[in-house]
């Protein structure tokens, strides 16, 4: 089975609307001539929510084969959660992606395995592809280990998901994160194989060949090759080097 690799740029709280405009459109340029074929490997942008819009115009008017997604999404529908964004509001606005758990959140928001569970059960009902973010910290990989923290919150986050269900995983050790320390190929194959075994177990064999799983921590266009070598890593969730027009493109052209 074929999972096509996904390029995911993850631009946090950085580039406004105007901004986000300009590197969408240098993105669209610059993939065009490198004759980028969208059908081998998928790209993704993840904006702050008040750029969502002026993506959604741009990526419609101009039939641009870039995919983009929220950076959070409320367990809520809607109602008397101030500051939420709800996932009925990110599906009106074509938003096909959105990224659930990344360790920002679940530091210095609180966000607990069963507030991840919650919200990805909420994407799946909007239609949403969650991509549900795992990883150690520096403490757990001394104490537990690589695979034991990543695999508990994996199994946490899809708890109670069915077979068939279309999600997204993203390995992203927290000390790799915007370290310019990042994982080993090595080491992101093993955690990513551990992951899909968690998959295998609770949602079956083909959902979990179907699903991919990403590598994120200081990916840049001189270490994604590496990466995408491995069987079990589909892909990259970007950081910094997502905000650089030219070094994202680099990234997206990895092979
Ligand atoms: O979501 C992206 C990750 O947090 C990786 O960030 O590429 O800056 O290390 P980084």
């Amino acid at each position: 089975l074929k999972r096509t690799p996904l390029i995911a740029g993850n631009w946090k709280m950085n580039l406004d609307h105007l901004q986000a405009i300009a590197f969408v459109q240098k993105l669209a340029w610059s993939l065009e001539d490198a004759k980028h074929s969208f059908d081998d490997v998928e790209v993704a942008v993840f904006p702050p929510f008040t750029d969502l819009r002026s993506v959604q115009t741009l990526v419609a008017a101009d039939k641009l084969g870039l995919a983009y997604g929220g950076q959070d999404i409320s367990e809520y529908d809607s109602g008397a959660y101030t500051g939420e964004i709800s996932g009925q509001f990110l599906a009106q606005l074509d938003t096909k992606f959105v990224i659930i758990g990344h360790s920002e959140r679940r530091t210095l928001h609180g966000e607990t395995d069963e507030v991840v569970a919650a919200k990805t059960k909420a994407a799946v009902k909007h239609g949403i592809v969650p991509i549900i973010c795992v990883g150690e910290t520096a403490d757990d990989l001394e104490k537990h280990g690589q695979s034991a923290v990543p695999v508990a919150q994996l199994t946490a986050a899809i708890e109670g998901l069915k077979a068939g269900v279309d999600i997204v995983v993203a390995y992203e050790p927290v000390w790799a994160i915007g370290s310019g320390q990042a994982a080993t190929p090595e080491q992101a194959e093993t955690v990513g194989a551990a992951l899909r075994a968690v998959l295998a177990e609770k949602l079956g064999a083909d959902t979990a060949a179907a699903t991919r799983i990403l590598y994120g921590g200081s990916v840049k266009s001189g270490n994604i090759a590496g990466f995408m070598r491995e069987p079990n890593v589909d892909g990259a969730l970007v950081g910094g080097a997502s905000l650089d027009v030219t070094e994202f493109a680099a990234i997206v052209r990895y092979q």
